[in-house]
């Protein structure tokens, strides 16, 4: 019997729903966890720390963030949090990052504390650093961890010299070994490669090396031009590059599928990412009526997402520097209020430009898949998340007519019975 599957990738989950049981048990064996809708997440993406051993060319940090929270007042800031989503009954994830994260004592201290939660409640920590920093023996101390679902290792490239073109020399050989040290260790990591003229050959390269790595997941974004990145700004890739790339990475996962249920290792690329680009029109877009379409998905800004500074300074993204609140001086519920993310949580009624008339912001049976692109970079190139995303390709002019015949086609189909949701 063929399997058929509604494919679900994201960063600390794989979501199967197959109608033929024998192969969702195979992949059970294998680790994969099998859930029947997608879980209502809230994520708390924790700068524990504005201290970092690199100094990255295209690092988002700027000098804004003067003073440091203690240990003891970054674990109420995150009670706060905690609490709050627990009345929401959202499953909260909490990546750590930085700066780097593993430079900060207080590092410990917080997985200490996720991981006592963890023993009454569900939660999902992970921790996003540089590699460099990770021996045998903090890879041992990570693993005791059962809370930490993954660790994310940056990659930018696939090779000493594109990555310490930007990271610094010896930066790729030291980010291997640390890699090496957590396969060892056992710990699930996920790969996170920046995107930009620099280096973007190379994330052709990245899922073959991550393949042979070990790693779950690749993840491919693009360089966000604020900060240090600002000085990037011509090194934005254009919209064709953007489009011939993501195009290309959006299949890996599919094949990345077939493998999974072959049993063979396989290495996913995560397409739920709010800065995917619409890079999918034409017949591809019968990808759109799978639960992950190969457009990615629209910004979470405002929905499921906050970012905290080491200062209690929460951002609206790590991407989007727009100050919401701040969680030393108040609740998480008041800062969440805030009318910036009232706003964004509209973004399709506030856009702009063609993004005003494009069927992948107003069209309600594809179902606001963009938005506008990635807000960040939008923000970071005119300083107005509401503008077009500049690295996207799509030209509602010329191209809408296009995609809402294929849109109503596939209507068609299933109101005749000749095609069944969810398959992909
Ligand atoms: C700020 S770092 C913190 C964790 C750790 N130090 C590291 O490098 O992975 C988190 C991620 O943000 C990415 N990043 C930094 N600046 C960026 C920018 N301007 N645009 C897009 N991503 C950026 C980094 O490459 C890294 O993968
Ligand atoms: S990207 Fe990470 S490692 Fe590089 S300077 Fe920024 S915080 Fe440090
Ligand atoms: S025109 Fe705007 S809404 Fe349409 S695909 Fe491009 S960025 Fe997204």
């Amino acid at each position: 019997m063929g399997t058929k599957y509604i494919n679900v990738s994201g960063p600390d989950k794989l979501v199967i729903l197959v109608k033929d049981v024998s192969g969702i048990s195979q992949l059970e064996e294998r680790g994969v966890r099998r859930v029947d809708q997608l879980e209502n997440s809230f994520t708390f993406q924790y700068q524990i720390t504005e201290n970092c051993n690199l100094h990255c060319t295209h690092c988002y940090q700027d000098e804004s963030i003067t003073y440091q929270a203690t240990t003891e007042q970054l674990i109420a800031m995150l009670d706060k949090f905690l609490t709050a989503v627990e009345k929401w009954h959202a499953l909260p994830r909490v990546p750590l990052s930085g700066g780097e994260p593993l430079v900060s004592p207080s590092v410990w201290p917080l997985l200490d504390h996720l991981q006592a939660y963890s023993q009454n409640h569900p939660v999902s920590g992970a921790v996003l650093t540089n590699g460099t920093l990770v021996d045998r023996s903090v890879a041992e101390t990570l693993a005791t961890y059962d809370v930490l679902r993954f660790v994310q290792v940056s990659l930018d490239g696939v090779r000493a010299e594109t990555h310490d073109r930007v990271r610094g020399r010896g930066a790729f050989e030291k980010t291997l070994q640390g890699i090496g040290c957590l396969q060892e260790a056992g710990i699930p990591f996920h790969i996170h490669l920046v995107v930009h003229k620099n280096n973007y050959q190379d994330a052709y390269e990245i899922t073959d090396l991550a393949e042979q790595l070990g790693a779950e997941y690749v993840l491919v974004t693009r360089l966000v031009p604020f900060g240090r990145g600002k000085q990037m700004n011509d090194m934005l890739l254009t919209s064709q590059e953007v489009k011939s790339l993501y195009s290309w990475l959006g299949n890996i996962t599919d094949s990345a599928f077939e493998k999974a249920v072959n049993q063979e290792k396989a290495v996913f690329v995560n397409r739920l990412r709010c800065d995917w680009p619409v890079v999918c029109t034409g017949t591809c877009l019968d990808s759109m009526f799978s639960l992950v379409n190969k457009n990615g998905n629209h910004c979470q800004v405002g929905k499921k997402y906050i970012a905290v500074m080491p200062d209690g300074t929460c951002y609206a993204c790590r991407r989007m520097p727009v100050v919401v609140g701040n969680l030393l001086t108040q609740s998480f519920e008041e800062m969440w209020n805030h009318s910036f993310l009232w706003k964004m949580r509209k973004k399709y009624a506030h856009m702009k430009g063609k993004c005003s008339k494009c069927p992948f912001n107003t069209d309600t049976r594809l179902n606001f898949t963009c938005m506008g692109g990635a807000s960040c970079i939008s923000y970071g190139a005119y300083g107005d998340p509401f503008m077009p995303d500049p690295q996207c390709s799509f030209d509602p002019e010329q191209d809408a007519q296009n995609v809402l015949e294929r849109v109503d086609n596939i209507y068609t189909e299933y109101r005749e019975g000749r095609r069944a949701h969810g398959n992909t």
